[in-house]
């Protein structure tokens, strides 16, 4: 059998965050520049069954049946099996490496299951298609996040945007077009921030005053329509101005830092078409939308005012 790899990106949320968790629409994009990885090869020495994980960037090795039930990594992998309905697998070696930054927003999680379900099942010799992948993917984020909305294990999968709205009675997850290639920098403050304190701060604020945090959210889902619109016309360069009302709103619902707003006040002296935080806010990353030969200058500059990190992604042309 030979080995097999797969790949997985990472996302950020182009449009939408906190407003999201209110039922306004968001949009997500993959992060192709950062990427988790899966190799699973055989093992002919070993006996049937025994499954070898090893994860160096978490220090991690085990035998798939020593891990607990709640391991991610063992969830992924039983997952495949019970779908495929094979009880006891060739003796293999699953290896896994991940360039996305952990804890940072970028989905990380959700990539490394996507590239393990695919490179497990694909040495299994039963590829599972797109669909089911997402669906099992989506089974491992509820152990990261106990109610994950599926934004990231959507995104990761199709590696295409995703625009993303909480419903009752079962959320609208699409993916959609996206005629012309972008380009994004992304930059963190180096500044950890926990999403779920920025998410509990602004409820406090909107059950203190609902009607503007209200308005603020509706502002807010009407950029991510009109964002939706500019990539599906291949207009990417219109997000520009979107992303600074979006920004411009999230300090409004107080979740912008000075850092953030110093990396994105740099973002945009240096050129940038636009800039916002993206995710929960008070600290991790922003991001820029530049000209392809602005990476540079842009990237510089946020370094300049003290980024712990920056890099370019592209999002690429899709039909
Ligand atoms: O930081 P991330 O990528 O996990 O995004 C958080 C997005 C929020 O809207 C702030 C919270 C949520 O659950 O949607």
């Amino acid at each position: 059998m030979p080995a097999v790899t797969a790949s997985a990106p990472g996302k950020i949320i182009l449009f939408g965050e906190h407003a999201v968790v209110y039922g306004r629409p968001a949009i997500a994009v993959p992060v192709t520049q950062v990427k988790a990885r899966a190799v699973v090869s055989a093992a002919p020495g070993s006996a049937a069954g025994q499954v070898l994980i090893e994860a160096p960037s978490i220090h991690q090795q085990a035998y798939l049946a020593d891990l607990p039930a709640d391991d991610p990594l063992k969830k992924a992998l039983t997952l495949a099996l019970e779908h495929l309905q094979i009880s006891r697998p060739p003796a293999c070696k699953v290896r896994i490496g991940s360039t996305i930054p952990v804890a940072a927003g970028l989905g990380s999680g959700a990539a490394v299951s996507v590239a393990l379900l695919r490179a497990f099942s694909a040495f299994l010799g039963h590829p599972l298609p797109d669909d089911v992948v997402n669906a099992l993917a989506f089974e491992v984020e509820k152990l990261h996040h106990g109610t994950p909305s599926g934004i990231d294990n959507t995104v990761i999968t199709y590696a295409r945007p995703v625009f993303f709205q909480r419903r009752e009675g079962g959320n609208l997850i699409e993916t959609f077009p996206s005629p012309q290639p972008f380009t994004v920098l992304v930059a963190d403050t180096g500044v950890p921030s926990p999403t779920a304190a920025a998410v509990g701060d602004v409820r406090r604020a909107w059950q203190q005053d609902p009607p503007r945090y209200e308005a603020l959210f509706d502002r807010a889902g009407e950029l991510a329509r009109a964002a939706r619109k500019a990539i599906e016309a291949g207009k990417p360069h219109e997000l520009g101005p979107l992303m600074d009302a979006n920004h411009a709103l999230l300090q409004e619902m107080g979740v912008s830092s000075p850092e953030l707003e110093r990396l994105v006040q740099a973002a945009r002296t240096a050129g940038a078409l636009g800039a916002k935080l993206s995710g929960g806010g008070r600290g991790g990353n922003m991001i820029a939308l530049v000209e392809a030969d602005q990476v540079e200058a842009v990237s510089q500059a946020l370094l300049g005012v003290g980024a712990a990190r920056a890099f370019m992604t592209r999002v690429e042309a899709q039909g």
